[in-house]
């Protein structure tokens, strides 16, 4: 049978990844919003505004005719920030052939419907399969190569070895599991507990109190997660456990970075402002609150991220409370 034929949509660091590596095993193309970064992918095979300096696959091309690249498509990896998701596919609905696969890269959940990314890709797209593929991996350090591994949860058997066929190789190790529900929030989640994380670095806090606000969040995660219909074994895995680790110790988590910055007493507005990405845990954290009110579920870590960012509470009265809510120690 012929190779997949895959289109990328989202030219940022993850996005851009995953092409890369695609584009090593079959026909990818990836759709980027910005004329410069498609240009650069294919005349320098580089991204330089998202991955400056890391070469990527000579066979990956990009284009910025969203039309164009869905159209083609025999799976669709969608890698855009979770507030936009919704209105690339709107974009792309006529032209998305009937029943491909979709696979979501995305961390976040959408604001104000609370919903996961292949809720709303099930929303815009009905008649296809959707899934995710999530784990601790940072961009740059997959990129270059280096060793990792993730979770591909989709929802039948086909698509996810159609996936795996084309993202798993040697160095980047994809591992199957079932629990689309379970492996999404983990990616969503995990981002809150990261600025939790990065509020204790910024202000100066020790590796004792980092290791009891990631353990702790941990709990916290599961228990949502869990509520939510996703099972306990997926948070303990690369998806939960290995992803909310990465992202609360790598010095290259943007989620991290903006709680490290807020704990130093930067303005929020500031923060963001200065940065050319998306920190996915700033948007979805409110949603996470309205869905551990739903589900009657006491998340205290999640409660003092809130207060910080959504209410104005400063970082070291949130300190005060992140160590009060942790009882036992
Ligand atoms: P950030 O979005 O915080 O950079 O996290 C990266 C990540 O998801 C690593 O797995």
């Amino acid at each position: 049978a012929r190779k997949p034929r895959v289109t990328v949509l989202g030219g940022g660091t993850w996005g851009t990844t995953v092409a890369s590596i695609a584009a090593r095993r079959t026909d990818t193309l990836l759709w980027a919003r910005d004329p410069r970064i498609a240009e650069a992918v294919n005349r320098t095979h580089q991204n330089p505004r998202y991955l400056a300096g890391f070469d990527l696959a000579q066979g990956l091309r990009a284009t910025t005719d969203l039309v164009g690249a869905v159209e083609r498509a025999d799976v669709l990896i969608a890698g855009v920030p979770a507030q936009y998701l919704r209105a690339v596919l709107e974009r792309s609905v006529d032209h998305v052939r009937p029943f491909i696969p979709i696979v979501s890269l995305v961390k976040g959940l959408e604001q104000g419907s609370r919903k996961r990314m292949t809720e709303v890709i099930g929303e815009v797209l009905p008649g296809n399969p959707a899934g995710v593929l999530s784990g601790p991996n940072i961009a740059r350090e997959v990129v270059q190569g280096y060793s990792a591994a993730a979770t591909l949860a989709m929802p039948d058997h086909h698509s996810a070895q159609m996936l795996q066929g084309v993202v798993n190789t040697s160095r980047y190790r994809v591992y199957t599991s079932e629990d689309v529900v379970g492996v999404e929030i983990a990616g969503a989640l995990k981002n809150v507990f990261a600025l939790a994380v990065g509020f204790g670095d910024g202000l100066g806090a020790g590796d004792n109190t980092r290791a009891m606000v990631i353990t702790r969040s941990l709990h916290e995660l599961t228990r949502l997660g869990v509520a939510l219909g996703g099972r306990a074994e997926t948070f303990a895995g690369l998806a939960g456990m290995g992803d909310l680790l990465v992202t609360c110790i790598s010095p290259h988590s943007r989620n991290r970075y903006v709680g490290f910055e807020l704990g130093r007493g930067r303005p929020l507005e500031e923060i963001l402002a200065s940065m050319n990405q998306v920190a996915e845990g700033v948007r979805t954290t409110a949603a996470v609150m309205k869905l551990a009110a739903e589900r009657g579920i006491d998340m205290p870590i999640a409660r003092e991220v809130d207060a910080v960012l959504n209410h104005r509470q400063p970082v070291e009265k949130t300190y005060r409370g992140l160590l009060r809510a942790t009882p036992g120690h």
